[in-house]
């Protein structure tokens, strides 16, 4: 683990595999041109091979020289949102791989928000693939610890870049048809798109759980203790009924219930900033997680802005 470029650019050469800090989260980093690397991935997250990854690229000018280019659409988010937490997917290339697509024309590209990071990417002369670096179907790491935590023993090196700012995973759009869909809630607000681009299609149920596009699990961010959404109140009053008495944490914008020790109630932001709580996010559920509970209870948050992607993880957490 360290802050040195050089040496994770020659490992990534060489076809290793590097944790890498984002904006939203970090990723789990190889060659995206080098398909052995890239098993490696697949191998090191226990991740089925029929989800895509994304192509992380240090600027347009690198979507080029792959033969990529942005629809009209993603040019006008591009100008305001890139670097920065919203994910691409376009028509593929001859010079992407087809696992980095899983087989399919198309293929998810963005350009991450770290300074570490895109000074790595304007380093080397190929694009990294990245997924979130943690196994398949748990929860996103925010720090290197979490990182170290899950898959230290999978990773040549750990490029700290400190804890991520935006804490949940890039929006994903795609512009494969007439009317952008979105495929992922998350660090770009949707309502801050739709200003510049118009409507755009959305998941029917609150959180996307759509078969046909690949990866879009309905069951994914797994903490090992069970997880309900809901109104928390009524959720814990209802729990604390059963016998034997569960031993509860609560995850809340900021609400305070009486019934449970202070010290088991996670508040991710004391001012109701949705956007200072989806950076708290991932760590609050890790350290419920890591408590002697038999039970998590989330409220939950407001149906808007970063609430939206807030509710998508938890609505997983609670399928899984
Ligand atoms: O914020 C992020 O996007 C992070 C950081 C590391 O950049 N990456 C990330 O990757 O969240 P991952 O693999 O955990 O999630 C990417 C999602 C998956 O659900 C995958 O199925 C979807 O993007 N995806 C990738 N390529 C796709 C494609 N060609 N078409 C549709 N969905 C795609
Ligand atoms: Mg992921």
């Amino acid at each position: 683990m360290g802050t040195d470029i050089e040496k994770a650019a020659a490992l990534l050469r060489e076809g290793a595999l590097v944790a890498i800090p984002t904006e939203t989260v970090y990723g789990l980093a190889a060659n995206a041109l080098n398909e052995a690397a890239v098993v490696k991935i697949y191998q090191a997250k226990q991740r089925p091979q029929f989800n895509p990854l994304i192509l992380h690229v240090a600027d347009a000018a690198q979507l080029d020289a792959l033969n990529l280019s942005l629809p009209a659409a993603a040019t006008r988010l591009y100008e305001q949102f890139s670097p920065g937490p919203l994910t691409y997917v376009i028509p593929s290339s001859s010079k992407i791989p087809g696992i980095i697509t899983a087989g399919t024309p198309a293929v998810a590209v963005r350009i991450p928000q770290h300074p570490l990071t895109l000074r790595l990417l304007k380093t080397l002369d190929f694009p990294l693939a990245a997924p979130s670096a943690n196994p398949s179907g748990r929860v996103s790491p925010t720090t290197a610890a979490h990182v170290a935590e899950q898959l230290g023993d999978k990773v040549a090196y750990i490029l700290d870049g400190g804890p991520c700012r935006i804490g949940v995973e890039s929006t994903i759009i795609s512009f494969l048809e007439d009317q952008p869909r979105l495929l992922r809630y998350g660090g770009v607000a949707v309502e801050a798109i739709e200003k510049l681009i118009g409507p755009v299609a959305r998941p029917e149920k609150g959180y996307v759980d759509n078969p046909v596009a690949p990866g879009q699990l309905a069951r994914h961010y797994a903490t090992r203790h069970p997880l309900q959404l809901g109104n928390a109140a009524t959720l814990i009053r209802e729990a604390l009924r059963s016998d034997p008495i569960p031993r509860i944490a609560s995850i809340s914008l900021n609400s305070i219930f009486p019934e449970l020790p202070d010290a088991y109630q996670f508040r991710l932001s004391a001012s109701g900033s949705l956007e200072e709580a989806a950076s708290r996010l991932f760590a609050a559920m890790r350290l419920a997680d890591d408590m002697d509970i038999d039970l998590i209870i989330a409220d939950r948050f407001p149906e808007e802005g970063l609430g939206l992607a807030i509710n998508d993880r938890l609505q997983r957490a609670a399928n899984s």
